[in-house]
Protein backbone atom coordinates (compact mmCIF):
# COMPACT_ATOMS: atom_id res chain seq x y z
CA UNK A 1 0.00 0.00 0.00
CA UNK A 2 1.41 3.65 -0.83
CA UNK A 3 1.56 6.04 1.70
CA UNK A 4 -1.16 9.08 1.11
CA UNK A 5 0.71 11.15 -1.22
CA UNK A 6 0.85 15.11 -1.73
CA UNK A 7 1.67 15.53 -5.40
CA UNK A 8 3.41 18.16 -6.83
CA UNK A 9 2.87 18.69 -10.26
CA UNK A 10 6.04 20.48 -12.12
CA UNK A 11 5.55 23.42 -14.50
CA UNK A 12 9.05 24.32 -14.42
CA UNK A 13 9.77 25.66 -10.45
CA UNK A 14 12.68 26.69 -9.45
CA UNK A 15 11.56 25.87 -6.08
CA UNK A 16 10.35 22.69 -6.87
CA UNK A 17 12.32 20.23 -4.77
CA UNK A 18 12.26 22.90 -1.65
CA UNK A 19 8.10 22.51 -2.27
CA UNK A 20 8.73 18.66 -2.13
CA UNK A 21 11.41 18.90 0.91
CA UNK A 22 8.75 21.25 2.86
CA UNK A 23 6.09 18.98 2.52
CA UNK A 24 8.04 15.99 3.73
CA UNK A 25 9.29 17.85 6.36
CA UNK A 26 5.50 18.06 7.87
CA UNK A 27 5.67 14.11 7.69
CA UNK A 28 3.55 13.75 4.62
CA UNK A 29 5.14 11.85 1.36
CA UNK A 30 5.14 13.94 -1.76
CA UNK A 31 6.34 13.08 -5.33
CA UNK A 32 6.84 15.60 -8.05
CA UNK A 33 4.82 14.22 -11.33
CA UNK A 34 4.92 15.75 -15.03
CA UNK A 35 2.58 18.57 -15.18
CA UNK A 36 0.18 16.18 -17.86
CA UNK A 37 0.23 13.45 -15.50
CA UNK A 38 -2.87 11.28 -15.77
CA UNK A 39 -5.61 11.26 -12.92
CA UNK A 40 -5.41 7.13 -12.71
CA UNK A 41 -1.77 7.77 -12.12
CA UNK A 42 -2.56 9.66 -9.44
CA UNK A 43 -5.32 7.61 -8.03
CA UNK A 44 -2.47 4.76 -7.92
CA UNK A 45 -0.23 6.93 -5.99
CA UNK A 46 -2.77 7.16 -2.92
CA UNK A 47 -2.55 11.15 -3.44
CA UNK A 48 -4.55 13.09 -0.81
CA UNK A 49 -3.62 16.69 -2.00
CA UNK A 50 -1.91 18.05 -5.27
CA UNK A 51 -0.03 21.08 -5.62
CA UNK A 52 0.98 23.30 -8.89
CA UNK A 53 4.30 24.31 -8.61
CA UNK A 54 5.36 27.92 -9.98
CA UNK A 55 6.54 28.09 -13.21
CA UNK A 56 8.47 30.43 -16.01
CA UNK A 57 5.53 30.20 -18.63
CA UNK A 58 2.80 32.36 -19.11
CA UNK A 59 -1.19 30.91 -19.34
CA UNK A 60 -1.77 32.67 -22.18
CA UNK A 61 1.08 31.29 -24.53
CA UNK A 62 0.63 28.46 -26.66
CA UNK A 63 3.40 26.40 -25.23
CA UNK A 64 2.53 27.15 -21.60
CA UNK A 65 1.93 23.69 -19.89
CA UNK A 66 -1.48 23.04 -18.40
CA UNK A 67 -2.51 20.07 -16.16
CA UNK A 68 -5.32 17.13 -17.46
CA UNK A 69 -8.43 19.14 -16.40
CA UNK A 70 -9.86 15.84 -14.80
CA UNK A 71 -7.66 16.00 -12.01
CA UNK A 72 -9.91 19.09 -10.96
CA UNK A 73 -12.56 16.06 -10.68
CA UNK A 74 -10.66 13.97 -8.48
CA UNK A 75 -12.13 15.16 -5.32
CA UNK A 76 -8.55 15.84 -4.14
CA UNK A 77 -7.75 19.13 -2.53
CA UNK A 78 -5.44 21.09 -5.09
CA UNK A 79 -2.96 24.10 -4.15
CA UNK A 80 -2.00 26.76 -6.81
CA UNK A 81 1.36 28.31 -6.40
CA UNK A 82 1.78 31.18 -8.34
CA UNK A 83 1.56 30.20 -11.71
CA UNK A 84 -0.02 27.08 -10.73
CA UNK A 85 -2.52 29.38 -9.23
CA UNK A 86 -3.36 30.86 -12.60
CA UNK A 87 -3.40 27.91 -13.89
CA UNK A 88 -6.10 26.58 -11.27
CA UNK A 89 -8.22 29.70 -11.51
CA UNK A 90 -8.12 29.89 -15.65
CA UNK A 91 -9.29 26.28 -15.20
CA UNK A 92 -12.57 27.75 -13.49
CA UNK A 93 -12.84 31.01 -15.53
CA UNK A 94 -10.59 33.57 -14.31
CA UNK A 95 -8.52 35.61 -16.46
CA UNK A 96 -4.83 35.88 -16.35
CA UNK A 97 -2.67 38.62 -17.71
CA UNK A 98 0.49 40.31 -17.24
CA UNK A 99 0.56 42.53 -14.36
CA UNK A 100 1.03 46.41 -14.90
CA UNK A 101 4.50 46.00 -12.79
CA UNK A 102 6.08 43.06 -12.08
CA UNK A 103 6.63 41.92 -8.32
CA UNK A 104 9.53 40.50 -6.45
CA UNK A 105 10.41 40.12 -3.32
CA UNK A 106 8.61 41.40 0.27
CA UNK A 107 5.17 42.35 -0.24
CA UNK A 108 2.65 43.22 2.85
CA UNK A 109 -0.32 40.93 2.83
CA UNK A 110 -3.65 41.11 4.76
CA UNK A 111 -6.22 38.72 5.99
CA UNK A 112 -9.56 39.93 4.29
CA UNK A 113 -11.76 36.18 4.11
CA UNK A 114 -12.00 33.51 6.92
CA UNK A 115 -11.06 29.76 6.14
CA UNK A 116 -8.90 26.69 7.69
CA UNK A 117 -6.46 27.55 5.48
CA UNK A 118 -5.63 30.86 6.76
CA UNK A 119 -5.98 29.50 10.12
CA UNK A 120 -3.41 31.05 12.53
CA UNK A 121 -1.78 33.20 10.06
CA UNK A 122 -2.09 36.74 11.46
CA UNK A 123 -3.82 39.66 9.82
CA UNK A 124 -0.69 41.41 8.80
CA UNK A 125 2.67 39.32 7.36
CA UNK A 126 4.80 39.59 5.12
CA UNK A 127 5.10 37.51 1.97
CA UNK A 128 7.73 36.77 -0.85
CA UNK A 129 6.51 37.46 -4.52
CA UNK A 130 7.99 36.40 -7.82
CA UNK A 131 5.43 37.30 -10.91
CA UNK A 132 5.33 39.19 -13.99
CA UNK A 133 1.16 37.63 -14.41
CA UNK A 134 -1.29 37.57 -12.07
CA UNK A 135 -5.11 36.74 -12.14
CA UNK A 136 -7.29 39.60 -12.64
CA UNK A 137 -10.66 38.64 -13.73
CA UNK A 138 -11.60 36.38 -10.91
CA UNK A 139 -14.20 33.72 -11.53
CA UNK A 140 -17.54 34.17 -9.70
CA UNK A 141 -17.05 30.98 -8.46
CA UNK A 142 -13.82 32.12 -6.14
CA UNK A 143 -13.53 34.12 -2.78
CA UNK A 144 -10.33 36.40 -2.18
CA UNK A 145 -8.71 35.41 1.43
CA UNK A 146 -5.56 38.06 1.17
CA UNK A 147 -4.15 41.04 -0.41
CA UNK A 148 -1.33 43.01 -1.39
CA UNK A 149 -1.09 46.26 -2.56
CA UNK A 150 -0.10 45.33 -5.68
CA UNK A 151 -2.29 41.98 -5.98
CA UNK A 152 -5.65 41.89 -4.90
CA UNK A 153 -6.12 37.91 -5.42
CA UNK A 154 -3.33 36.74 -3.06
CA UNK A 155 -5.00 34.50 -1.76
CA UNK A 156 -7.92 32.70 -3.25
CA UNK A 157 -10.51 29.46 -2.91
CA UNK A 158 -13.05 27.98 -4.49
CA UNK A 159 -16.47 28.83 -2.79
CA UNK A 160 -17.35 24.87 -3.53
CA UNK A 161 -14.44 22.87 -4.30
CA UNK A 162 -11.13 22.40 -2.13
CA UNK A 163 -9.34 24.29 -4.60
CA UNK A 164 -6.85 27.01 -3.29
CA UNK A 165 -4.20 29.64 -4.70
CA UNK A 166 -1.91 31.82 -3.55
CA UNK A 167 0.31 34.62 -5.64
CA UNK A 168 3.43 34.49 -3.28
CA UNK A 169 5.47 31.58 -2.72
CA UNK A 170 4.91 29.72 0.79
CA UNK A 171 7.59 27.29 0.16
CA UNK A 172 10.95 29.61 0.78
CA UNK A 173 11.94 31.22 4.21
CA UNK A 174 11.09 34.80 3.24
CA UNK A 175 7.47 34.26 3.70
CA UNK A 176 7.29 34.08 7.34
CA UNK A 177 3.72 31.82 7.71
CA UNK A 178 4.28 29.92 4.34
CA UNK A 179 5.13 26.83 7.21
CA UNK A 180 1.77 27.46 8.62
CA UNK A 181 -0.54 27.82 5.09
CA UNK A 182 1.26 24.54 4.36
CA UNK A 183 -0.08 22.63 7.64
CA UNK A 184 -2.85 23.97 7.38
CA UNK A 185 -3.70 22.41 3.51
CA UNK A 186 -2.24 19.71 4.54
CA UNK A 187 -3.47 18.98 8.11
CA UNK A 188 -6.92 21.06 8.18
CA UNK A 189 -7.86 20.60 3.60
CA UNK A 190 -5.98 17.57 2.74
CA UNK A 191 -6.46 15.72 6.00
CA UNK A 192 -3.28 14.10 6.19
CA UNK A 193 -2.15 12.20 9.23
CA UNK A 194 1.72 12.86 9.52
CA UNK A 195 2.26 9.81 9.78
CA UNK A 196 4.80 9.47 7.05
CA UNK A 197 8.77 9.74 8.12
CA UNK A 198 11.98 8.69 6.34
CA UNK A 199 12.18 5.60 8.63
CA UNK A 200 8.76 4.36 7.56
CA UNK A 201 10.17 3.56 3.95
CA UNK A 202 13.04 1.13 5.05
CA UNK A 203 10.30 -1.78 4.99
CA UNK A 204 8.76 -0.98 2.05
CA UNK A 205 11.86 -0.99 0.67
CA UNK A 206 13.15 -4.40 2.57
CA UNK A 207 10.18 -6.10 0.92
CA UNK A 208 10.97 -4.73 -2.81
CA UNK A 209 14.57 -5.56 -2.67
CA UNK A 210 13.41 -9.38 -1.30
CA UNK A 211 11.17 -9.56 -4.13
CA UNK A 212 13.26 -8.59 -6.37
CA UNK A 213 16.45 -10.72 -5.53
CA UNK A 214 16.53 -14.40 -5.54
CA UNK A 215 18.10 -16.16 -2.69
CA UNK A 216 20.71 -17.24 -5.17
CA UNK A 217 21.50 -13.93 -6.39
CA UNK A 218 23.94 -11.60 -5.00
CA UNK A 219 24.02 -7.68 -5.74
CA UNK A 220 27.46 -5.56 -5.53
CA UNK A 221 27.77 -1.79 -4.70
CA UNK A 222 30.77 0.28 -5.02
CA UNK A 223 31.41 1.62 -1.39
CA UNK A 224 32.65 5.27 -1.28
CA UNK A 225 32.97 5.70 2.42
CA UNK A 226 30.29 8.17 2.13
CA UNK A 227 26.89 8.63 3.75
CA UNK A 228 24.90 7.20 0.25
CA UNK A 229 26.94 4.07 -0.24
CA UNK A 230 27.08 3.46 2.91
CA UNK A 231 23.48 3.40 3.56
CA UNK A 232 22.85 1.89 0.41
CA UNK A 233 25.07 -0.90 1.50
CA UNK A 234 23.34 -1.06 5.08
CA UNK A 235 19.89 -1.12 3.69
CA UNK A 236 20.35 -4.09 1.71
CA UNK A 237 22.27 -6.18 4.01
CA UNK A 238 18.77 -5.40 6.15
CA UNK A 239 16.89 -7.04 3.58
CA UNK A 240 19.01 -9.64 1.62
CA UNK A 241 21.81 -10.46 4.16
CA UNK A 242 24.46 -12.96 3.07
CA UNK A 243 23.29 -11.93 -0.34
CA UNK A 244 25.43 -8.48 -0.33
CA UNK A 245 29.15 -7.57 -1.36
CA UNK A 246 30.38 -4.35 -1.26
CA UNK A 247 33.38 -3.36 -2.98
CA UNK A 248 35.97 -0.57 -1.47
CA UNK A 249 38.19 0.35 -4.16
CA UNK A 250 41.29 2.00 -2.23
CA UNK A 251 42.88 4.33 -5.38
CA UNK A 252 45.14 5.75 -3.16
CA UNK A 253 43.55 9.62 -3.44
CA UNK A 254 41.22 8.75 -0.06
CA UNK A 255 41.59 10.84 3.51
CA UNK A 256 43.52 9.24 5.98
CA UNK A 257 42.21 6.02 7.76
CA UNK A 258 39.32 5.37 5.32
CA UNK A 259 39.92 1.24 4.23
CA UNK A 260 40.08 0.91 8.49
CA UNK A 261 36.81 3.03 9.17
CA UNK A 262 35.43 0.94 6.37
CA UNK A 263 36.50 -1.97 7.44
CA UNK A 264 35.42 -1.83 11.21
CA UNK A 265 31.96 -0.77 10.18
CA UNK A 266 31.00 -3.05 6.70
CA UNK A 267 33.39 -6.52 8.09
CA UNK A 268 33.48 -5.46 12.19
CA UNK A 269 29.99 -4.50 13.04
CA UNK A 270 27.73 -5.72 9.52
CA UNK A 271 29.91 -9.12 8.71
CA UNK A 272 29.28 -8.38 5.20
CA UNK A 273 31.68 -9.71 2.86
CA UNK A 274 33.69 -6.70 1.98
CA UNK A 275 35.97 -6.65 -0.96
CA UNK A 276 38.88 -4.00 -0.89
CA UNK A 277 40.74 -3.59 -3.88
CA UNK A 278 44.15 -1.76 -3.35
CA UNK A 279 44.45 -0.07 -6.55
CA UNK A 280 46.86 3.14 -5.11
CA UNK A 281 49.57 2.40 -8.15
CA UNK A 282 47.24 1.44 -10.70
CA UNK A 283 45.71 5.18 -10.22
CA UNK A 284 48.66 7.06 -9.43
CA UNK A 285 50.82 5.76 -11.95
CA UNK A 286 47.70 6.76 -14.39
CA UNK A 287 47.69 10.27 -12.83
CA UNK A 288 51.91 10.28 -13.19
CA UNK A 289 52.44 13.84 -15.69
CA UNK A 290 49.09 14.59 -15.49
CA UNK A 291 47.87 18.31 -14.14
CA UNK A 292 45.23 19.24 -16.11
CA UNK A 293 41.99 18.92 -13.83
CA UNK A 294 39.56 17.68 -15.98
CA UNK A 295 42.17 15.20 -17.58
CA UNK A 296 42.92 13.87 -13.80
CA UNK A 297 39.26 13.01 -13.14
CA UNK A 298 39.00 11.56 -17.09
CA UNK A 299 41.81 8.81 -16.40
CA UNK A 300 40.57 8.30 -12.71
CA UNK A 301 37.28 7.70 -13.86
CA UNK A 302 38.04 4.92 -16.41
CA UNK A 303 40.67 3.37 -14.09
CA UNK A 304 37.94 3.25 -11.46
CA UNK A 305 35.35 1.18 -14.37
CA UNK A 306 38.66 -1.33 -15.09
CA UNK A 307 39.06 -1.75 -11.56
CA UNK A 308 35.62 -2.45 -10.75
CA UNK A 309 34.53 -4.43 -13.68
CA UNK A 310 38.00 -6.79 -12.83
CA UNK A 311 36.60 -7.31 -9.09
CA UNK A 312 33.19 -7.83 -10.33
CA UNK A 313 33.94 -10.83 -12.38
CA UNK A 314 35.19 -12.74 -9.54
CA UNK A 315 31.89 -12.56 -7.45
CA UNK A 316 29.67 -15.44 -8.65
CA UNK A 317 25.69 -14.68 -9.54
CA UNK A 318 26.29 -10.86 -9.17
CA UNK A 319 23.10 -10.03 -11.09
CA UNK A 320 22.30 -6.93 -9.08
CA UNK A 321 24.34 -3.44 -9.09
CA UNK A 322 23.47 -1.35 -6.04
CA UNK A 323 23.67 2.57 -6.50
CA UNK A 324 23.15 5.44 -3.96
CA UNK A 325 21.15 7.98 -6.60
CA UNK A 326 19.01 10.27 -4.73
CA UNK A 327 15.92 12.47 -5.14
CA UNK A 328 17.80 15.46 -6.75
CA UNK A 329 20.08 13.43 -8.94
CA UNK A 330 17.12 11.57 -10.42
CA UNK A 331 15.25 15.05 -10.65
CA UNK A 332 17.91 16.72 -12.22
CA UNK A 333 18.55 13.80 -15.00
CA UNK A 334 15.25 14.07 -15.88
CA UNK A 335 14.02 10.62 -14.99
CA UNK A 336 11.90 11.54 -11.90
CA UNK A 337 7.77 10.61 -12.20
CA UNK A 338 7.98 14.20 -13.58
CA UNK A 339 9.99 13.25 -16.56
CA UNK A 340 11.01 16.89 -17.25
CA UNK A 341 14.14 17.02 -18.81
CA UNK A 342 14.81 20.45 -18.67
CA UNK A 343 17.96 20.22 -17.32
CA UNK A 344 19.75 17.47 -17.76
CA UNK A 345 22.77 16.08 -15.69
CA UNK A 346 23.50 12.42 -15.69
CA UNK A 347 24.68 11.17 -12.36
CA UNK A 348 26.52 8.04 -12.42
CA UNK A 349 28.13 6.46 -9.69
CA UNK A 350 30.15 3.80 -11.48
CA UNK A 351 29.73 5.50 -15.01
CA UNK A 352 28.47 2.92 -17.88
CA UNK A 353 29.00 -0.25 -15.95
CA UNK A 354 25.32 -1.71 -15.36
CA UNK A 355 25.16 -1.52 -19.33
CA UNK A 356 28.00 -2.96 -20.17
CA UNK A 357 28.27 -5.68 -17.46
CA UNK A 358 24.79 -6.46 -18.01
CA UNK A 359 23.69 -5.77 -14.24
CA UNK A 360 19.84 -4.91 -12.94
CA UNK A 361 20.30 -1.44 -11.22
CA UNK A 362 19.03 -1.03 -7.10
CA UNK A 363 18.77 2.44 -6.20
CA UNK A 364 17.15 2.39 -2.93
CA UNK A 365 17.30 5.81 -1.93
CA UNK A 366 16.05 7.31 -4.81
CA UNK A 367 12.85 8.66 -3.57
CA UNK A 368 15.03 10.74 -0.86
CA UNK A 369 16.91 13.72 -0.11
CA UNK A 370 19.62 13.81 1.51
CA UNK A 371 18.84 14.31 5.31
CA UNK A 372 16.21 11.90 5.15
CA UNK A 373 18.77 9.35 3.59
CA UNK A 374 21.02 10.32 7.13
CA UNK A 375 17.81 9.83 9.31
CA UNK A 376 17.54 5.98 7.94
CA UNK A 377 21.13 5.89 8.52
CA UNK A 378 21.03 6.05 11.77
CA UNK A 379 18.24 4.00 12.17
CA UNK A 380 19.64 0.89 10.32
CA UNK A 381 22.56 1.33 12.73
CA UNK A 382 25.60 3.25 10.91
CA UNK A 383 27.74 5.21 13.15
CA UNK A 384 27.10 8.72 13.54
CA UNK A 385 30.45 9.79 12.25
CA UNK A 386 29.94 7.94 8.88
CA UNK A 387 26.24 9.20 8.91
CA UNK A 388 27.23 12.99 8.95
CA UNK A 389 30.24 12.82 6.84
CA UNK A 390 31.14 15.48 4.76
CA UNK A 391 30.86 14.80 1.07
CA UNK A 392 33.94 13.83 -0.07
CA UNK A 393 34.78 14.39 -4.34
CA UNK A 394 35.23 10.69 -6.34
CA UNK A 395 38.81 12.08 -7.76
CA UNK A 396 39.23 12.99 -3.91
CA UNK A 397 43.00 13.99 -3.21
CA UNK A 398 43.98 14.63 -6.57
CA UNK A 399 41.91 17.62 -7.23
CA UNK A 400 42.99 18.77 -4.25
CA UNK A 401 46.60 18.85 -5.22
CA UNK A 402 46.95 21.28 -7.55
CA UNK A 403 49.77 19.98 -10.10
CA UNK A 404 50.90 16.87 -10.39
CA UNK A 405 49.53 14.15 -8.34
CA UNK A 406 52.48 11.52 -6.69
CA UNK A 407 52.54 9.63 -3.75
CA UNK A 408 54.42 12.04 -1.72
CA UNK A 409 52.36 14.41 -2.43
CA UNK A 410 49.06 12.71 -1.24
CA UNK A 411 50.87 12.00 2.16
CA UNK A 412 51.68 15.28 2.67
CA UNK A 413 47.93 16.37 1.97
CA UNK A 414 46.25 13.48 4.08
CA UNK A 415 48.21 14.39 7.08
CA UNK A 416 47.30 18.30 6.66
CA UNK A 417 43.91 17.09 6.02
CA UNK A 418 43.86 15.13 9.49
CA UNK A 419 44.81 17.83 11.05
CA UNK A 420 42.07 20.14 10.06
CA UNK A 421 39.33 17.41 10.80
CA UNK A 422 40.91 16.71 14.23
CA UNK A 423 40.88 20.36 15.16
CA UNK A 424 36.93 21.47 13.44
CA UNK A 425 35.84 17.96 15.21
CA UNK A 426 37.47 19.19 19.02
CA UNK A 427 36.07 22.62 18.57
CA UNK A 428 32.08 21.93 17.98
CA UNK A 429 32.47 23.06 14.49
CA UNK A 430 32.37 19.79 12.10
CA UNK A 431 28.45 19.82 11.44
CA UNK A 432 27.95 23.68 11.61
CA UNK A 433 30.46 23.58 8.36
CA UNK A 434 29.48 21.69 4.70
CA UNK A 435 32.94 20.90 3.72
CA UNK A 436 35.91 21.08 5.69
CA UNK A 437 39.16 20.87 3.54
CA UNK A 438 42.88 21.34 2.53
CA UNK A 439 44.52 21.96 -1.02
CA UNK A 440 48.28 21.51 -1.16
CA UNK A 441 49.65 23.90 -3.94
CA UNK A 442 52.46 24.37 -6.24
CA UNK A 443 54.25 27.15 -4.63
CA UNK A 444 56.88 27.47 -2.43
CA UNK A 445 57.55 30.73 0.00
CA UNK A 446 60.24 31.74 2.21
CA UNK A 447 59.97 30.23 5.54
CA UNK A 448 62.00 30.69 8.88
CA UNK A 449 62.14 27.46 10.79
CA UNK A 450 64.45 27.19 13.82
CA UNK A 451 67.19 29.70 12.76
CA UNK A 452 67.39 28.75 9.10
CA UNK A 453 65.97 29.88 6.07
CA UNK A 454 63.28 27.79 4.64
CA UNK A 455 62.50 27.62 1.04
CA UNK A 456 62.64 24.83 -1.65
CA UNK A 457 61.11 21.92 -0.48
CA UNK A 458 58.50 23.73 1.39
CA UNK A 459 54.48 23.89 0.32
CA UNK A 460 52.02 25.97 0.95
CA UNK A 461 48.53 24.89 2.39
CA UNK A 462 45.41 26.33 1.97
CA UNK A 463 42.08 25.70 4.29
CA UNK A 464 39.06 25.82 2.55
CA UNK A 465 35.81 25.70 4.74
CA UNK A 466 32.27 26.33 3.06
CA UNK A 467 29.00 26.31 4.70
CA UNK A 468 26.03 25.59 1.76
CA UNK A 469 22.64 23.89 1.52
CA UNK A 470 23.05 22.34 -2.00
CA UNK A 471 26.65 22.99 -2.84
CA UNK A 472 25.04 24.90 -5.61
CA UNK A 473 26.07 27.84 -4.03
CA UNK A 474 28.34 28.33 -1.34
CA UNK A 475 29.99 31.06 1.15
CA UNK A 476 33.47 30.44 3.14
CA UNK A 477 32.90 30.32 6.78
CA UNK A 478 33.57 32.69 9.46
CA UNK A 479 34.87 30.07 11.88
CA UNK A 480 36.63 31.32 14.89
CA UNK A 481 39.91 32.53 14.12
CA UNK A 482 41.49 29.97 17.45
CA UNK A 483 40.43 27.43 15.42
CA UNK A 484 42.68 28.65 12.49
CA UNK A 485 45.37 29.33 15.02
CA UNK A 486 45.33 25.52 15.74
CA UNK A 487 45.21 24.30 12.46
CA UNK A 488 48.52 26.63 11.23
CA UNK A 489 50.20 25.85 14.35
CA UNK A 490 49.21 22.53 14.23
CA UNK A 491 49.89 21.78 10.36
CA UNK A 492 53.55 23.83 9.88
CA UNK A 493 54.66 21.56 13.28
CA UNK A 494 53.71 18.28 12.28
CA UNK A 495 53.61 17.84 8.46
CA UNK A 496 57.00 18.24 7.54
CA UNK A 497 57.43 19.85 3.98
CA UNK A 498 54.59 23.13 5.05
CA UNK A 499 56.10 26.33 6.13
CA UNK A 500 52.60 28.31 5.14
CA UNK A 501 49.40 27.79 5.96
CA UNK A 502 46.56 30.12 4.18
CA UNK A 503 42.86 30.30 4.77
CA UNK A 504 40.11 30.61 1.41
CA UNK A 505 37.49 33.75 1.55
CA UNK A 506 35.81 33.33 -1.73
CA UNK A 507 32.45 32.55 -1.73
CA UNK A 508 30.59 30.29 -4.79
CA UNK A 509 30.25 32.38 -7.01
CA UNK A 510 32.51 33.20 -8.33
CA UNK A 511 34.32 30.57 -7.54
CA UNK A 512 33.97 26.71 -7.33
CA UNK A 513 34.29 24.61 -3.82
CA UNK A 514 37.27 22.35 -4.78
CA UNK A 515 40.21 24.14 -6.19
CA UNK A 516 40.05 21.98 -9.28
P1 LIG B 1 32.36 22.50 -6.91
O1 LIG B 1 33.85 22.42 -6.77
O2 LIG B 1 31.88 22.21 -8.29
O3 LIG B 1 31.79 21.32 -5.99
O4 LIG B 1 31.79 23.78 -6.36
C1 LIG B 1 30.43 21.11 -5.66
C2 LIG B 1 30.36 19.79 -4.92
O5 LIG B 1 30.68 18.71 -5.80
C3 LIG B 1 31.81 18.00 -5.32
N1 LIG B 1 32.62 17.65 -6.49
C4 LIG B 1 32.71 16.43 -7.03
N2 LIG B 1 32.16 15.25 -6.64
N3 LIG B 1 33.22 14.18 -8.47
C5 LIG B 1 32.44 14.13 -7.36
O6 LIG B 1 31.98 13.03 -6.99
C6 LIG B 1 33.80 15.31 -8.92
O7 LIG B 1 34.51 15.32 -9.92
C7 LIG B 1 33.53 16.50 -8.14
N4 LIG B 1 33.92 17.80 -8.28
C8 LIG B 1 33.35 18.48 -7.25
C9 LIG B 1 32.52 18.94 -4.37
O8 LIG B 1 33.30 18.23 -3.41
C10 LIG B 1 31.34 19.68 -3.77
O9 LIG B 1 30.72 18.91 -2.75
Amino acid sequence: MNHPTIAILDFGSQFLQLIARRVRENQVHSVIFAPKVAPETLREHNVIGIILSGGPASTYEGEAPKPDPAIFDLGVPILGICYGMQVACEGFGSCVEAAGAREYGRAALTLTGDDAFVRHVPKHTNVWMSHGDKVTGLGAEFKVLASTANCENAIVRHASRPVFGVQFHPEVTHTPEGGQLLRNFLYEICGASGTWNPGSIIDSHVEQIRAKVKPDDRVICGLSGGVDSSVTAALLHRAIPGQVTPIFVDNGLLRANERMRVRSVFEGHFKMDLHVVDAADRFLSRLAGVSDPQEKRIRIGHEFVDVFKEEAKSIRNAHFLAQGTLYPDVIESGHSAAGTAANIKLHHNVGGLPEELGFELIEPLRDLFKDEVRIIGELLGLPEEMVWRHPFPGPGLAVRIIGEVTHERCELLRKADTIIIEEITASGWYRKIAQAFGVLLPVSSVGVMGDGRSYADQHVVAVRFVESKDFMTADWVHIDPSVLSAISTRITNEVKGVNRVVYDITSKPPATIEWE
